[in-house]
């Protein structure tokens, strides 16, 4: 088992990175974690791993009980926290009491979020299944809901006592939601780590077939990146905001094309056109514009798509300014392994990048 330590003061936490879930009693035991439990999940992980780990759970003296609602992220609503919540209550569970979040980002993000404001804040188990979550959402406390066709719009940070990664758990992920995962594994490279970068384009293959001690080795890594971004700025009042490298562009692709398109799909075409605009800018060269492009090929990223209304797609992005004090911030590369972020990227700019990436 590989071990990180994500030093927030009195919100540190560990992340381990395994194969399987005999683990996990030892680490809930080394968090001192409460025998109350309310396992979260949706309908998607239910039959997968629910009864599994309520059994192993169970069978270990935890009192137990588990929630599934309907997977997808137009559930990701204040609604479903209510029945989160409810379940709480159902359950008995109080101040002392914990919540496991086993699934997906919508999962961890709605569980974080219960577990946010569920009497005024209990602990939460952070077990993500999937490539995105793990590479991302699962790490660094930003939890929350979708709210008036805007993503994330209500929330808390909060974060987790402990993330548990079975990377054994890529097995059942469809392959698309494999590839919306690298996204976000290939953007850490981009902004950070140029060495890592090299390291997920020489090791694809072993990577495509999930070789567990080659994706304990990624996740590992992936997430110190993230996790040192996190300790840096854990509300995201500057460094933090790297982190949405790829997501300017991609977040108003996905809200324009009503969510049909993976997260990570949007994110590889919001990269490739913030990649774009740092060569236009001089920032990067042609070269590594194409370095860029190749990586995401290497793990099947559509490179181009139909952008339908290109007013539409910067109508949204200018929802985001709003978010943000009224400047939009734009991430840019200056070279594999190093972003800065930008206030002055031109509609100009992003109209260009919108025709690069468009079909
Ligand atoms: N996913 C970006 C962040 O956690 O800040």
């Amino acid at each position: 088992m590989e071990r990180l330590y994500v030093n927030l003061g009195e919100n540190s936490y560990d992340i381990v990175f395994t194969t399987g879930f005999d683990g996990l009693l030892g680490e809930l035991e080394k968090i001192n974690a409460p025998k109350k439990l309310l396992i979260v999940t949706d309908t998607n992980v239910e039959p997968l791993y629910g009864g599994e780990l309520k059994e192993i759970l169970e069978k270990n003296g935890y009192d137990c009980a588990l929630y599934a609602f309907e997977a997808g992220e137009e559930h990701k609503s204040m609604d479903s926290i209510l029945g989160i919540c409810a379940a709480c209550m159902e359950h008995g569970l109080d101040r002392k009491s914990q919540i496991i979040a086993l699934g997906g980002g919508v999962v961890g993000d709605m569980a974080g979020f219960a577990a946010a404001i569920y009497m005024r804040g209990i602990s939460f188990v952070q077990i993500p299944t999937t490539l995105l979550s793990q590479s991302d959402s699962s790490v660094g406390g930003k939890t929350g809901v979708d709210f008036m066709d805007s993503k994330n719009t209500l929330g808390a940070f909060h974060q987790p006592s402990l993330v548990y990664i079975n990377v054994e758990t890529l097995k059942t992920l469809p392959k698309e939601q494999f590839v919306s995962g690298m996204g976000e594994v290939i953007k850490h490279g981009i902004i950070r780590d140029a060495q890592f970068f090299d390291y997920i384009t020489a090791n694809s293959e072993k990577i495509k077939a999930l070789h567990s001690d080659t994706l304990i080795k990624m996740s590992k890594t992936n997430c110190a990146i993230k996790a040192a971004v996190v300790e840096k700025d854990e509300k995201e009042s500057g460094l933090r905001a790297i982190l949405n490298f790829g997501h300017t562009i991609g977040h108003a692709i996905e809200a324009a094309a009503h969510f049909t398109k993976t997260h990570g799909e949007c994110v590889g075409l919001g990269m490739r056109a913030a990649a774009y605009i740092s060569k236009e800018r001089g920032m990067i060269s042609a070269a590594e514009l194409e370095k860029i492009e190749r990586a995401m090929e290497l793990y099947d990223f559509k490179l181009s798509c139909k952008i339908e209304d290109r007013d539409a797609v910067y109508e949204i992005m200018q929802k985001d300014k709003k978010k943000t004090a009224g400047t939009l911030k734009f991430v840019l590369t200056e070279g594999i392994g190093s972003a800065v972020i930008k206030k002055d990227v031109t509609r100009e700019e992003i109209y260009a990048a919108m025709d690069y990436i468009g079909e």
